[in-house]
């Protein structure tokens, strides 16, 4: 089951690589760059610090925090689909930016061990992986003692809330036939179906508790509709 599940994620996010920026702006109205900021933000990371940006698809995250940590610092972009990933490089190539670790890898495999980061984020992963849980505690294993980690992802509000009404009206009339016109409707349908499916926050507080996380954060933002969770040892 999580074998079959991981290939369906994978083969979603290496279709809908080539369109997946351009989506991800007209779908979001340009705002998700916004939200990465505010997350980027929230976990201000510093000169010298070694990140890494985990699920980093096309690699906002990872563009945003290689300004923060400067020469001296590092940042690592994880993620499974090689097609989403070799997007990101060729962003970096773009750009003319040697500074970025990129690596093709299942986060849940990555070798704890041998990582010892400042600094973990996450925007729109954790609900995508198989398990949630699981995806907490690998993150809680890779960082070092003073480690901190920020998830973003769509809010899964409370049913028929004002803002679960928005959230599937706009995914159902807006995403979903949007993307139909590129040929990715049922890839982008699997957006509702992942967030009803994923933790509410007080429940994603829960796990990060029994991780073992002594901070924990978790605030809405644009009315409901998106989640930040900050997490730090
Ligand atoms: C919705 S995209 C988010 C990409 C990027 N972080 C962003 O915010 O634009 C989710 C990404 O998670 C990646 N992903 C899902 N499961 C993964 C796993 N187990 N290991 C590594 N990457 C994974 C997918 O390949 C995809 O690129």
């Amino acid at each position: 089951m999580k074998f079959k599940k991981n290939i369906e994620v994978k083969t979603i996010f290496n279709k809908i690589s080539y369109r997946y920026d351009f989506l991800n702006s007209l779908l979001s109205f340009g705002l998700h760059k916004l939200w990465k900021k505010k997350l980027v933000d929230l976990l201000k990371p510093q000169q010298g610090e070694d990140w890494a940006d985990l699920c980093c698809g096309t690699g906002d995250l990872a563009f945003l925090i290689c300004k923060r940590v400067g020469p001296n610092g590092s940042i690592t972009g994880i993620d499974s689909a090689k097609e989403i990933l070799n997007i990101a490089k060729k962003k970096a190539e773009r750009v003319k930016n040697k500074f970025i670790n990129w690596e093709s890898k299942d986060i849940l495999e990555i070798d704890e061990y041998a990582r010892n980061f400042d600094g973990v984020c996450m925007s729109y992963g954790l609900r995508n992986l198989e398990s949630v849980e699981k995806g907490i505690k690998k993150v809680f294993s890779l960082l070092n003692d003073k480690g901190r980690a920020g998830f973003l992802d769509f809010h899964h509000s409370r049913k028929n809330s004002l803002s679960n009404i928005f959230q599937t009206i706009y995914l159902r009339l807006v995403v979903v036939p949007i993307s139909r016109v590129f040929n990715l409707s049922r890839e982008y349908a699997y957006i509702e179906e992942s967030i009803n499916n994923f933790p509410r926050g007080n429940e994603l507080i829960l796990i990060a508790k029994e991780v073992g996380f002594e901070r924990i954060e978790y605030r809405t933002i644009f009315c409901g509709q998106m989640g930040i969770l900050i997490l730090g040892k």
